[in-house]
């Protein structure tokens, strides 16, 4: 069966139509969503009725499930559906002060999810549950079509190279009493290549984030400017696709070749989206990747 869609972005991205994520198996339209996700690294598909279990249940056909608390911990913790909200256990919303703000506050840096853990991301199943009357889009890029016209030898500079990644550095941006946190500083800094090839259709991306905050061979005031230089050079307004939620709406997209940020909104309103990552595996394209254990 061949899936109908049309294209999100001129330059990445389809939208799928007709179909019900309820109804996903590993037989059952998987291989083809999969297929569409390896090529175009953004699905968006319209008017679901998702439940969390069918969240849950797309997610692991993806891959492992990623879960922060058992990576952290080294142990086998359940998984608890990841939220990205405003809104407290009561339903009443934080202050702009409040630190799970400051947080929401550091995912409106451009950024690949999970690049600062042992295990990152292969890709982000989001789904929305409470939309704001205005704002609280999501952006995206493609760090593939960089790859092809980087300016000033960029490409050169950190071709077989590596980027050290740290959840304190993205978050001591916003505040620096954000970074302290144990939920930030838990995590040690780690190293990934700056090009990804897919492993199934050979297209290359750059793997870059907020995160990054040094390459190899090149000193932190060098490498952030590189690293700026990048990011700049793939977010600019044209090749961006900015998504304004509407309820129904489920986006997945590639970690691996995919930049994203969350945008503001009037903060008193609630705004919840459902986000799950899945782990990306040794055979998804990132050299020296583990293997999830807890999945
Ligand atoms: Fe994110």
């Amino acid at each position: 069966m061949h899936l109908k869609i049309r294209p999100l972005h001129e330059k990445f991205g389809v939208i799928v139509k007709n179909i019900n994520l309820d109804k996903v198996t590993k037989k059952n339209l998987y291989p083809e969503i999969r297929e569409l996700f390896e090529e175009h690294s953004v699905l968006l598909f319209k008017n679901q009725n998702f439940s969390e279990q069918a969240h849950i249940n797309l997610a692991k056909l993806f891959g492992p499930l990623e879960n922060r608390e058992a990576m952290a911990k080294n142990s086998p913790i359940p998984f608890q559906l990841p939220k990205v909200s405003n809104q407290n256990g009561e339903g009443r919303v934080f202050e702009e002060t409040h630190m799970r703000m400051l947080d929401l506050k550091g995912n409106m840096l451009w950024h690949t999810d999970s690049t600062f853990l042992p295990i990152p991301a292969l890709a982000n199943i989001i789904a929305a549950k409470i939309i704001p009357s205005t704002g609280g889009e999501t952006e995206l890029a493609s760090t593939r079509l960089p790859i092809k016209n980087l300016p000033n030898g960029i490409l050169e500079k950190i071709k077989d190279r590596k980027f050290f990644h740290s959840f304190v550095h993205s978050r001591k941006q916003i505040d620096p009493s954000l970074a302290k946190l144990n939920k930030i500083s838990r995590w040690k800094p780690q190293k990934w290549s700056s090009i990804i090839e897919n492993p199934v259709n050979g297209k290359k991306s750059i793997y870059i984030a907020s995160h990054a905050y040094k390459m190899e061979g090149f000193s932190k005031s060098k490498s952030q400017k590189i690293i700026n230089e990048i990011i700049d050079f793939a977010t600019q307004k044209e090749n961006v696709y900015t998504h304004t939620w509407q309820k129904g709406d489920v986006l997945i997209w590639d970690e691996r070749s995919i930049l994203h940020r969350g945008r503001p909104w009037p903060y008193q309103e609630p705004r919840t989206l459902a986000s799950i990552c899945v782990s990306l595996s040794p055979e998804d394209g990132l050299s020296n990747v583990p293997k999830s254990e807890f999945n």
